[in-house]
Order: C-alpha cells, then structure tokens, then sequence
C-alpha cells in the first residue's frame, strides 16, 4: 500500500458510514467486519427482517452472539450451542478427528457415535477453538510515519515495527493472543484479541450414511440431503480459561451460546451466517478474471480430470483401493468440482464483461475529475499489461504446481520426504540433531502414507502426468530429462519405465535406505533418477516461474491496492466490504429459491423424502441406514417434523466461502435454525464475482440437526443440555 493513495482512505471511509443509501436493498453480497456493522449494515439488516441490533451481534462490554463463535483449528467455523460449551460444526470439519478415533471395531465414520456422559466424551489433541474477545481499528497506527512517495520496502518496514510495537503494547491477560489483520489489499488494520481454547473433546456424530450422504456425487449440489455436522465440547481450567488438557478440566462456561429454534425457515425469512471464511477476490479487473477462465481453472482442472479418472477406475475394480483412496480422492475432487461450477457461473453471468463494463464507467467518472484522473488514469492499463505478462507464466505454473504438490501423483510426495532428509544430512551431518530428528519423522510420515497407497496407481499417474506435462508446457519449462518426443507410446514407456527403477513408491527399501542413513542415504537417494527428475522440475518451478511470478506480483499488488482506494474514492457513496481473509465476518441474506438454468426452479428446502429418493442399498454414496428408513416410515419426527415431514437442507442468499463451513446460520432473533455447510455448484463463481440471482449457501436444517441426535441417535442428554426455542409463535 501507497500513503500517495492511503491519505484519503480514512476520511473517505467515514464519509462512507455517514452516507449510506438505507433503502438499497443488496441482501447476499458481502462479508462483513462485525465491530462495523452498526455503521455499515444494521439499517440494512433491519429493513430485511432483523429484530435484533448490531450490539446483539457484536459487543465487548457483555455477551453477544459473537461470543459463541469459534474458529475451529483454523481451518473451519463452529459454535457453542449450551452453557456447557457444546460445540457444533461439520462432519466434514471434524473427519479427520473422527477418523484418528475410529477402529474397525469401533469405527465412529461408519456407525457414529454419541456419548452418553462427560466421561465418554473422547480427547481430541491437535483441536482448538480459537474465540474473538475484542476487534480495534488500528489502520492509523500502523500508518504512523508513512510519507507520500516512499517505496513498498520503505513503507513495509514501517509497518513492520509499527505492528511488533503496537502487539507488544496491546493489554491482554496470560491467556490473550493479538493479531494484526490487514484489510482492503493493506488500506486498512485491524487488531484482533483472541482466546484459545485446546482441550477439544469429541462429543458425537452421526454415520457417513447421514454426515457425508451424496458424497462427491451431491458435493457442491442442490437439492442437498445431507446431515453434515458433528458436535465437541471445549473444556477449560478450573477458572474457566484457557487450559491445556486435564482430565479434570470442566467444560467451558460461555459468555453467549446460541438457543436453537425449532421453528424452522420459510421464504423471505431473514438469515445471517457468522464465521471465518477464507479468501475471496472481488476486486479484481475484468482482464484477471478472464485470466482465472481462460487459463488458470482450465489448467488445474486438466490436471485433476486425468488423475480422478485413475484414481476412479482402481477404486470401482477393488475394494481396498476405494478404501485407500477415497479421502485422497474426495479432496482431490472438492475443487477441482468447484472450479468447473465457477467457469459456468462466471460465464453465465456474464462476469468478465459485467466487470469490463464497471470498469469503463470507472474509467469515464476518473477522467472528469482532474485529481482523480492524475492519480489513476493509468492504473488500469498498467494493470492490464501487467496481467498479459502474467498469461503464459501462470499458465505454466499452475500445471507444473499441480503435477509437483504430491496429490495427482504421489511419487513426488516421496520424493519431497527424501529431499528433506537429505538436506537435512547435508546441512548437519549424520550427528547433527535437526537430522536426527527429520530421520524419525520421515520414519513416522512414511508409515502413514504408505497405509494409503498403491504403487500400481500411483504408476500410472506418473505416467499419465509426464504426458500431461511433455503436451501443455512450454518447451522451455521442461527440463533436460524428460523426452520431447510427442508420441505417448514413447513417453509411457520412458516414464513406466523411470517408476519401475526408482525405489520410493517401495516402502521397504525407502525405510531400510533411511535406516542405513548417512552416506548410504545419501548415494541411494542420488542414485534414484526419478528423485533427479523431481528436482530438475522443481527447480523450472522455482527458479523460472515463481521467481518471474513473484517479480510481476511486486508490481501488480501495489496497483491492485491503489486500485481499491481509487473504487472508494471514486464512488464514495457506496459501500465496500473487504475480501474475506480468514477473520470474522457477518453475511446475510434471506431464504430464497433461484432459476439456476432456463425453465428450472430450485425451492429452498429440502425433507427426508428426497434422502428416500437418492436411496441406492449398499452404495457407498447414497446408502442409507436401516434405522433412518424406519424413523422416516414411521414419520417419528418428534417436535423436529413440520406438517408430517422432516426437513434436511435450506439454501439462502449469504455470501460464503471456503472457511465458512461449520458457520452457524441464525435467524432475526439470534437463534440458531441451520449450520452452514456448501454452496450451490452454479454459484461458486462468488469468491470472485457475487451475483444474487445464482449465488445461494447450503445449510443443513438446526432440526435434521435435532431429530438426528434425538431419534436416530438417541442422545437426549445433548438435546436436555441445549436451549430449544420457538421464535416464531
Ligand atoms: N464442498 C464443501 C466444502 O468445500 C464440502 C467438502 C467436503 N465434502 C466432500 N464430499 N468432499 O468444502
Ligand atoms: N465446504 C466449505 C468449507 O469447508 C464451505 C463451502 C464453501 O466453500 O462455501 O469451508
């Protein structure tokens, strides 16, 4: 960031509060900045149906809903559903804890599990619930000495020890961590004083059948039939603070816990999501957008098509490679699904010439006014060349990155262990403790993996990977090693056999190497030609593309800020929200169907009836459990039903994204009535561009929630421990 730009931002900012149109009625875009929401968006919220006010949401003098959120180990959303420190998130966030505690006779992913007391809740190290205790404007700080016309590296530092000061200076207690965040590409700071929480025990989940039903095939799709939560607790020290684990910590005593209606939505009713999501990019130029379509999406989705397409094929022909590999594939498959529904939707909203169209209106208002017009008449422009520049390196970058990250082919994951030790054993010698210690943990790392591997497959996507890479880099990114022939019968053979002689993918001979260790690890790694072939191509990434990469980013982030201080200078009576980057933020929206193609309606609920529908026996996707299917004949619903159905999922028009899983949605009254999980596939294209008429989030209903712990589970004591509430009547 520029102070050339930044001196206007503060009173333009200001101005923006005082200004706002009430009457726009933009429900859906947006992530909001809690501590602003009395400024920016209550009126707003109001006028949409909100009973309640922004001091309800977020306030630091007594409980607010704010106090119930947690980020949960960073990576998802939850909240605290009792007095007892409940903890609701996703069975997709917490998979990987379910899966470390299941066995084949206790296997928790399959069956599920519900404790029925305290003392068979299951510790969970490596957890932690991370809550918000307060959040300071701190951009004028961290701005302190900045002068117009000094560097990005002058300004950098500044604001580096501007930062390291104002952290050390910050009053918190033991248990306080501070945060400085930055806002709007580095316009603005905010602080964040947090309070984290470690003893995490697992409370309960329900089957896959009901957590992960529809799996890849219903990922990212609407209509959802899926049951996708799980539920902690937060346990603390005797003072109710944060305390590493102890058998006799007690569960946590929160500020605020959210009650949860049993009222259920309709149409139109008023909803608000409230987490962490991670990263969106509104603000970039139509030409970077085009960029994302045209290039960067189709390149990884190249990648992904080709190895989803062998991984499939061995996990159809045999069970234990489903097993093996379902996980790997399922993340494999989450994005690069999720970049296809992005395309269509960037394209079907016209999203490139809707932003070219914003910017020649820009482009037009900055020319009539002198200032505006010297500081940012070539901003764009630039912008745009830059971007060019960027074409055939990003291109590059994306296939090699996505060859080399270890997921399409594994072999290159091994062979990113056996770098490590090895620098290791040259940088310190065969004594040396940081050898010593990567040597036991490549030992441990090798177990794991091999636990979920074939060679055979893994064969093969090497294979497929080296043809990929020989037919869409550029010549001169490939190096020496590889053959330039073009003709695949050759290049299977050159790679097949590069594979067969290499001895990573052998689990056996890879640990008796790191055994030996010293100078034998090191003439086996160095005598290995597909550990070279990883190096030589590490190496294209490294010294080639990131280093070009990262020069034309030195540029482009410094006109990407200024372009966002121009937008707000430019049009200072309307209202920006920052792009998501991994803070706390607020969206709302409302419970409302949209037309996701020509002739065809999407409604906004979802009930047990369509779970019946997608029912195939002994699938691994759409099974479903004897118990679920007798509830639903009997229509045993409890108080959860509605008019003799049960519902499953909703959708609304909040604006989320990756992070934001796990997110509580809460109604106009600050009760919980859903847990958000997924987007529709059509709108996916919202990290980038929002658009209202196709975006909706996916939650599953708070009383699916209810009547799984209750009916199918039967987990009264949790149901016992939570406030049920009926908002409505
Ligand atoms: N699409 C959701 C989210 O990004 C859910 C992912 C987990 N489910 C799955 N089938 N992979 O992350
Ligand atoms: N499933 C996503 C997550 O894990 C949320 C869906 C989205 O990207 O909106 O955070």
């Amino acid at each position: 960031m520029n102070t050339f730009f930044r001196s206007t931002f503060k009173s333009l900012f200001i101005a923006l509060l005082l200004s706002l149109p009430v009457s726009t009625l933009l429900a859906g875009e947006g992530m909001w900045i809690p501590l602003l929401l009395s400024a920016l968006n209550e009126s707003e919220m109001k006028a949409m149906g909100m009973k309640m006010s922004a001091d309800d949401i977020y306030n630091v003098n007594k409980g607010s809903l704010k106090d119930a959120i947690v980020h949960f180990s960073g990576f998802c959303t939850g909240e605290v559903i009792s007095n007892q420190g409940l903890l609701l998130t996703n069975h997709h966030c917490g998979y990987g804890t379910i899966q470390s505690h299941s066995t084949l006779e206790n296997n928790y992913l399959k069956d599920g599990f519900w404790a029925k007391s305290k003392a068979e809740e299951i510790p969970s190290p490596g957890l932690y619930a991370k809550f918000i205790v307060r959040i300071e404007d701190v951009t004028d700080k961290v701005f302190d000495g900045v002068r117009d016309k000094m560097t990005t590296t002058e300004i950098d530092s500044i604001q580096k020890v501007n930062i390291r000061s104002l952290q050390s200076e910050i009053e918190t207690t033991a248990y306080q961590d501070t945060e400085i965040r930055s806002f709007f590409e580095g316009n603005q700071y905010f602080l964040f004083v947090t309070e984290t929480y470690t003893d995490i025990r697992y409370v309960g989940s329900p089957p896959e059948s009901i957590g992960k039903f529809g799996s890849d095939t219903d990922n990212w799709v609407w209509p959802r039939h899926t049951g996708d939560f799980a539920l902690f607790r937060i346990y603390a020290g005797p003072d109710n603070k944060p305390a590493p684990y102890a058998e006799e910590n007690i569960p946590y005593t929160p500020k605020h816990f959210l009650p949860v209606s049993l009222d259920g939505i309709e149409e139109g009713d008023f909803t608000l999501v409230f987490g962490f999501p991670g990263t969106t990019q509104q603000y970039l130029p139509s030409f970077a957008v085009q960029q994302i379509v045209d290039i960067i999406d189709p390149a990884r989705i190249a990648v992904r098509d080709i190895s989803l397409d062998i991984m499939k094929r061995y996990m159809v022909a045999d069970e234990a490679i489903k097993l093996a590999y379902s996980s790997k594939y399922a993340t494999i498959s989450n994005y690069w699904k999720k970049w296809i529904g992005e395309i269509q939707g960037l394209k079907k909203a016209n999203a490139v010439r809707m932003k070219e169209k914003q910017e020649e209106e820009f482009t037009a208002l900055i020319s009539k006014n002198k200032k505006l017009k010297a500081k940012y008449e070539n901003l764009l422009p630039e912008l745009k060349v830059l971007y060019r520049d960027l074409d055939i390196v990003a291109k590059n970058r994306t296939i090699l990155g996505e060859v080399l990250g270890g997921r399409n082919t594994e072999v290159f994951r091994l062979a990113s262990y056996a770098d490590r030790l090895y620098r290791a054993y040259s940088q310190h010698g065969a004594e040396g403790q940081p050898y010593l210690e990567t040597k036991d943990a490549t030992k441990e790392r090798l177990e794991g993996f091999f636990k979920d591997y074939s060679a055979e497959v893994d064969a093969e996507l090497f294979s497929a990977m080296m043809v990929h890479l020989v037919n869409h880099l550029d010549s001169e990114y490939l190096p020496d090693g590889i053959p330039k022939a073009r003709d695949e019968h050759t290049l299977h053979q050159w790679a097949s056999a590069l594979f067969e002689q290499s001895s990573l993918s052998d689990k056996d001979s890879f640990l008796q190497a790191i055994e030996k260790g010293g100078d034998a690890y090191a003439e086996w790694i160095q005598s290995d030609s597909l550990y070279q072939l990883y190096l030589s191509l590490r190496g294209v990434y490294n010294d080639k593309l990131a280093v070009y990469n990262r020069a034309l980013y030195e540029k482009i982030d410094p006109l990407q800020t200024a372009y966002v201080t121009a937008l707000m200078e430019a049009y200072p009576d309307r209202r920006f929200w920052p792009d998501a980057n991994g803070t706390l933020r607020v969206s709302y929206g409302l419970v409302e169907p949209f037309s996701p193609k020509d002739g065809l309606m999407y409604k906004t609920q979802t009930y047990l009836d369509g779970v019946m529908e997608k029912y195939i026996p002994g699938d691994y996707e759409f099974d479903v459990h004897p118990k679920l299917i007798e509830l639903y004949e009997n229509g045993d619903f409890g108080p959860y039903g509605e008019d003799g159905k049960m519902p499953v999922c909703f959708i609304a028009s909040n604006h989320s994204t990756g992070g934001n899983s796990g997110s509580p949605a809460i109604d106009a009254s600050g009760n919980l009535i859903g847990l958000n999980f997924d987007r529709v596939w059509e709108g996916t294209m919202s990290d980038l561009y929002y658009d209202r008429s196709i975006c909706r989030n996916i939650m599953v209903d708070a009383r699916y929630i209810l009547f799984v712990i209750d009916k199918f589970g039967g987990a009264g004591n949790l149901i016992e421990e939570m406030k049920l509430v009926h908002p409505k009547s």
